[in-house]
Formats: structure tokens, C-alpha cells, sequence
């Protein structure tokens, strides 16, 4: 049993994980403290991390129905992230392992999303519960490939096993989020902007605004997203005004060429990867249905298995992923003041 903490961004979360069910997974957003600057502030998210940290862990307990005696250890991520905002929760973490005498283990933000596609429920029928079998479990899903799409990163990670990543592609610029997020704010949608990016898509008429899809004549599988977003830009500052009309057909047009870019990517990815049992996503752009169909429809057509967290909130930034990448981690330990704690804002995987 795993109390898990992450304060690598905006949101405040903290979970409680049983194996691989999650017992609690509780998350705390400031929203409208962001939603004048049309952006994270990190000097405010921390305020906001420093204000809430102990109020959500207290919660996460209560709604697990467990005290601190029935943790064994507590999982905290120690990047990649915002550093001011990593630190608080490092520094809770090792105050609270302190206290209760339990070991900590640091976690990677993008292995939690890599591996948040394990996430099960807990049911409350004991016979239903399962056990956190390691060998099954990479027995049934490795070697995985997965898509990482957050707002910080686009990545195509060719996972053997646990522990054991290779970054076959990523983007070379802007990541895929932050480009629904730049867009957005062009097209004068406000903040957060992607959920609306893709919620005015729906509206649009495919094929009024026709953008580049980007490095089809380079031969590998990475990404660039800057280029559309200027091409956008270009559209957008031809128009005199725009109309909701307007918006929603610029809209789909760009998220027709953002996934179909990725998807392109993707499968020169997987071509080049050998014996890839499942294809596995995780991250907030797998909230956006079209990329989730996207990609469902790439692993039926290769005949693999298409593994992705059930719902929006464990694609997202969330502590019960943090919690099951501790699981599968060597790196637990008591000696809190290790380097292996110290933050680090731009680990990569
Ligand atoms: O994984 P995540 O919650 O945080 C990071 O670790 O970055 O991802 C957040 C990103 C944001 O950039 C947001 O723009 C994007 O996920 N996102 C979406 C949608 N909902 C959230 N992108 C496209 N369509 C959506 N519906
Ligand atoms: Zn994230």
C-alpha cells in the first residue's frame, strides 16, 4: 500500500494505491488562479501546492479508509516538473516518511504516465481484487509501446519491460498539448484551451482549412509541432474577423493535421520496433477522443492490443500513476537526504 504524492505542475495530487487498484486518487486544481494569466504561473502554483498539500494527502487516507499504519511506503515525483513546485512535495514527503518511518521512493512523472494504463478500480468484492503480479503483468503487456502526449511531452517510448524505456521519437519543438493550448488561445478560446480546441472541432467543416501535415519527408519518428502552429497563426491573421463558424472549421483543420501527424509518426515507430505486444498511451491529450480512436484504430490494424488509463483523470496528471510506477520501482529507501530525492526539473525517462 502506496501513499503517493505529486506536485509537478498545477494541479495538488495525492493517492493511495493497493498494487495496481487504486484505493484514492485526489487532486486539487486552482483553476481561476491561472485563468486571468491564461497560463500556469509556477510562483502561484506553488502557493497553491504549499496551501493544499496536507489537506489533500489527509484526504486521500480518509477516502482510501486506511491511517497511516497501513502505508508501507510513500512514492513522490521528483521530475521532470516546475522545480519550485516539485520541492513541496518532496518536502512533505520526506517530513511525513520521517514521522511515520516509512521509505520513500522518487518517481518520474512520465513513467507514471507510462505505465498509468495498469490502473484498476478496487472493488469493494475481496474475490475481485488482484494481485500486483509482476511477472504477469509483463507477461501480458511488454514489450509496450507507448505514447506519451502531456503538455510538457510527445514521446514514443519502446518499453521492454519495467525500467526498461528507449525513446524511439519526440518532438523536436512545441508538444502536442501545448500546441491544442497555443491554438486555443489564438483562436481566443481561454484557458485551458485544448478541451475547447477539440470541442469546437466537432463543429468544424473538415476540409475548409486545409493545414501542412508536418515532416513527411523526414524518414524517422519525430515530431514537430511549431510549424503548424505559424501556419495557424498565418490563417488566422488573414481573416478579418472570425466568426464561431470561422473558429470551428480552423479548429478541426488543425486537429486533423496535429493527429494525423502524430499518427504518421507512430506507425513508422512501431514498424521499427520488434515484437511490441501492446500499444499504450498515456497523458492529458488522450482526454481528446479523436486521439484516443486514432490510436485505438492504429493497434487493431497491427493486430496488438490497445491499452490506455479507463478514464480522462488517470490520462491527466494525477498521484495514483505515481503510486503504481512505485510499485514496479528498486528505488525505495530510508535514507531520506539521498540525492535520488533531489529535484529534477528535466529528467528524462
Ligand atoms: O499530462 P497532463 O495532464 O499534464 C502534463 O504532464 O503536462 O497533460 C496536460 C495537457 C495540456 O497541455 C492540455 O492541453 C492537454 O493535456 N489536453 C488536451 C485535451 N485535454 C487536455 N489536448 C487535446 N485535447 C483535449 N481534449
Ligand atoms: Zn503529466
Amino acid at each position: 500500500m502506496i501513499l503517493a504524492i505529486d506536485t509537478s505542475f498545477d494541479d495538488t495530487a495525492a493517492a493511495i494505491v493497493d498494487g495496481i487498484m487504486i484505493r484514492s486518487n485526489v487532486l486539487s486544481t486552482e483553476l481561476d488562479v491561472h485563468l486571468e494569466y491564461g497560463g500556469v504561473v509556477p510562483r502561484l502554483a506553488r502557493a497553491s501546492h504549499e496551501q493544499n498539500i496536507d489537506r489533500v494527502i489527509a484526504l486521500a487516507l480518509k477516502r482510501a479508509h486506511v491511517d497511516w499504519d497501513a502505508i508501507d511506503a510513500i512514492a513522490v515525483t521528483v521530475g521532470p516538473g516546475l522545480a519550485i513546485c516539485l520541492e513541496v512535495g518532496i518536502a512533505v514527503a520526506k517530513s511525513y516518511a520521517k514521522k511515520y518511518k516509512k521509505p520513500l521512493i522518487p518517481v518520474n512523472h512520465m513513467e507514471g504516465h507510462l505505465l498509468s494504463f495498469l490502473a484498476k478500480p478496487y472493488p469493494k468484492d475481496p474475490s475481485l481484487r488482484m494481485q500486483c503480479d509482476r511477472a504477469t503483468i509483463e507477461h501480458i503487456y511488454f514489450p509496450t509501446l507507448s505514447v506519451l502526449l502531456s503538455g510538457g511531452h510527445t514521446q514514443f517510448v519502446y518499453a521492454k519491460t519495467f525500467g526498461d524505456y528507449e525513446i524511439v521519437g519526440e518532438t523536436q519543438d512545441d508538444a502536442m498539448g501545448e500546441a491544442f493550448d497555443k491554438v486555443g488561445r489564438m483562436l481566443g478560446l481561454g484557458y485551458p484551451a485544448a478541451p475547447l480546441v477539440e470541442k469546437m472541432a466537432k463543429d468544424g467543416v473538415s476540409g475548409r482549412f486545409v493545414f501542412p501535415i508536418p515532416m513527411r519527408q523526414i524518414h524517422d519518428s519525430n515530431l514537430s509541432y511549431s510549424g503548424l502552429k505559424t501556419a495557424l497563426l498565418r490563417t488566422v491573421e488573414k481573416q478579418e474577423r472570425l466568426s464561431r463558424q470561422d473558429v470551428a472549421d480552423i479548429a478541426s483543420g488543425f486537429q486533423y493535421a496535429a493527429i494525423k501527424h502524430m499518427q504518421e509518426k507512430l506507425e513508422r515507430a512501431l514498424a521499427s520496433s520488434s515484437g511490441v505486444k501492446t500499444l499504450s498511451a498515456g497523458g492529458g491529450v488522450l482526454k481528446n477522443l479523436t486521439v484516443r480512436k486514432t490510436l485505438r484504430k492504429v493497434a487493431k490494424q497491427r493486430g496488438i492490443l490497445f491499452c490506455v488509463p479507463p478514464i480522462g483523470k488517470l490520462c491527466a496528471d494525477n498521484a495514483a500513476m505515481i503510486g503504481i510506477a512505485a510499485q514496479f520501482s528498486k528505488l525505495a529507501t530510508v535514507d531520506y537526504d539521498s540525492a535520488i530525492f533531489d529535484r529534477k526539473p528535466t529528467w528524462r525517462l
